[in-house]
């Protein structure tokens, strides 16, 4: 088991009080509450966080502003060479940064290694990405004019990340954003400040060694009560990319949408697995457990509803509830390499996970497994539940929520695929979905104009654990915004048209006529 004491020492961040406001490779001491971060799997103080107050936030704005007229005169792949070192920076201490993520989040340490290797994977994608950060040249209705399009930085990156990846989502943005040539300015969830000063220690020496102003990437931890609503409503703030729910996003939308600012929101999901005839089982269960009980169900991703065909309905269930039955030795200490599924992050998603369970029941479903908080040695932080698997209906109250903990539903359904397709599209989010079939028709039927219509689609692939490479964000209430791979880069920069006349003649567009 890794020694989260000495871990916490290499990463420099220490069990008493740290300061939680930095401008890059400085810190500062503010005039904040100090509150504490606590680890969910033992229930100890990690430590002490010194926050930051308005007037710290109004100094880090400024100095992102600042820096930010530096930055984006630095070449893209310039940029993207300090993101590359901070890649490697991180793969040094990815074990002791996997660890904290662990003990200060609760997901086991495999898992928290995982975390890590996202950071690192997009920080390669990073690299590669800022030398084709690339417009287009179209052609003009005018002789000797050229069109273009191109791609600018926009700015301040305003960065609000979620406790369930304390520290990936961080990266998915600011990775792509300071290759962008955009500043960033990261709020933590302060449930998880630890893991932020962590990584933004990592950082500094890479933003020092390459003289990279103060400014470009920042860090605030503060209650959103203090910080929140002046973040979201400040104009100085180009680009808001926040994690939350879907309550969360609503009120970001609302409040960045009023100064018709930019978001991009990764919320709640309510994903499914569908199992048709066709399905491998075996490998079906296999990979659901993974997304029904890993991280203990706190990723959006989780799988929440399992829509099987009433034909292998009972061996799915049955074949589940005995995966379930292995998993019962299983919860236990995150850090400990013997155990797969963690602590709840705190008592309130205890309460939730227990409110859920008891909810299914009166309306009408049907608990086959767990569903209860654990009690005795090893569980006194009073955050470990043994996952709960339910039979219910899609259109229950309870099964149209996303309860951020492991509790899946299992839902049947008769006939045509298209009838799964239907239940799993019923639900106000669409985040992660995926179908498990060896039948062509129905894989193509699922990711097609009338299949899933969720921003993440799988064939024989589970809803959790997507690589960096694709997009990653969903649909409805899940937000609709863009993260991590493929294009998501063009959040982060401002699209502009540019046409150039380099004839003598000035010829209008659609040919009209103006002479003085
Ligand atoms: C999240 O839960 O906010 O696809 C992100 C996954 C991870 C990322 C999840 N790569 O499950």
């Amino acid at each position: 088991m890794m020694d989260i004491k000495k871990a916490m020492e290499t990463l420099g961040v220490t069990d008493g009080v740290n300061q939680g406001v930095s401008t890059g490779a400085k810190w500062f001491d503010t005039e904040g509450a100090t509150t504490s971060s606590f680890s969910p799997i033992d229930g100890k103080e990690i430590g002490k966080v010194k926050n930051g107050t308005l007037d710290d936030y109004e100094m880090v704005i400024k100095k992102a502003q600042e820096a930010f007229k530096e930055w984006r005169l630095v070449p893209a792949p310039i940029r993207a060479e300090v993101v590359r070192q901070i890649g490697l920076e991180l793969r040094k201490y990815k074990n002791e940064l996997g660890a904290l993520v662990t003990y200060e989040m609760g997901k086991i340490y495999q898992e928290g290694l995982g975390e890590v290797q996202e950071m690192i994977d997009i920080c390669d994608f990073a690299v590669g990405q800022a030398r084709l950060m690339n417009g287009v040249s179209l052609q003009s209705e005018r002789p000797q004019h050229r069109l273009s399009e191109q791609y600018q930085p926009l700015g301040v990156v305003g960065i609000v990340t979620s406790y369930n990846f304390p520290v990936a989502v961080w990266a998915w943005n600011s990775a792509l954003a300071m290759a962008a040539g955009d500043v960033v300015v990261w709020k933590p969830s302060s449930k998880t400040p630890i893991t932020a000063l962590a990584t933004q220690k990592i950082i500094a020496d890479v933003l020092v060694r390459n003289n990279v102003p103060e400014g470009v990437c920042n860090l605030i931890v503060a209650k959103s009560s203090v910080m929140g609503d002046n973040f979201l409503a400040d104009k100085r703030v180009n680009l808001l990319s926040v994690t939350g729910s879907t309550a969360v996003g609503k009120r970001v939308g609302g409040i960045v949408g009023k100064r018709l600012g930019k978001t991009i929101l990764e919320l709640g999901g309510n994903n499914a697995v569908i199992m048709t005839p066709d399905a491998n089982i075996p490998m079906a269960v296999a990979s659901t457990v993974f997304g029904t009980v890993g991280t203990a169900g706190q990723r959006c991703t989780s799988t929440r509803r399992i829509i099987i065909h009433e034909d292998i309905y009972n061996e799915v269930r049955d074949k589940m509830v005995a995966a379930y039955h292995k998993i019962e030795s299983k919860v236990g200490n995150a850090l400990d390499e013997n155990f797969l599924v963690g602590p709840l992050i705190d008592e309130h998603s205890v309460t939730l996970f227990r409110n859920a369970v008891e909810q299914v029941e009166k309306e009408g479903g049907k608990v086959l497994f767990g569903g209860q908080k654990l009690e005795g040695p090893g569980f006194e932080s009073g955050n470990y539940v043994m996952p709960c698997i339910a039979e219910a209906e899609n259109h229950f109250e309870i099964v149209q929520e996303e309860t951020f903990a492991p509790i899946v539903y299992l839902i049947k359904y008769s006939g045509d695929v298209m009838n799964a397709i239907e239940i799993q599209n019923d639900v106000p989010q669409g985040l992660s979905s995926c179908i498990f079939t060896d039948n062509v028709r129905e894989a193509e039927l699922f990711t097609s104009v009338v299949g899933s219509d969720c921003g993440i689609a799988n064939v024989n692939v589970g809803t959790s654990g997507a690589e960096i490479g694709g997009a990653f964000g969903g649909e409805k209430d899940t937000g609709g915004g863009r993260e991590s791979g493929s294009d998501a880069w063009k959040a982060y920069m401002r699209r502009q048209t540019s046409t150039v006349n380099y004839g003598t003649e000035l010829p209008l567009a659609q040919g009209i006529k103006f002479d003085l």
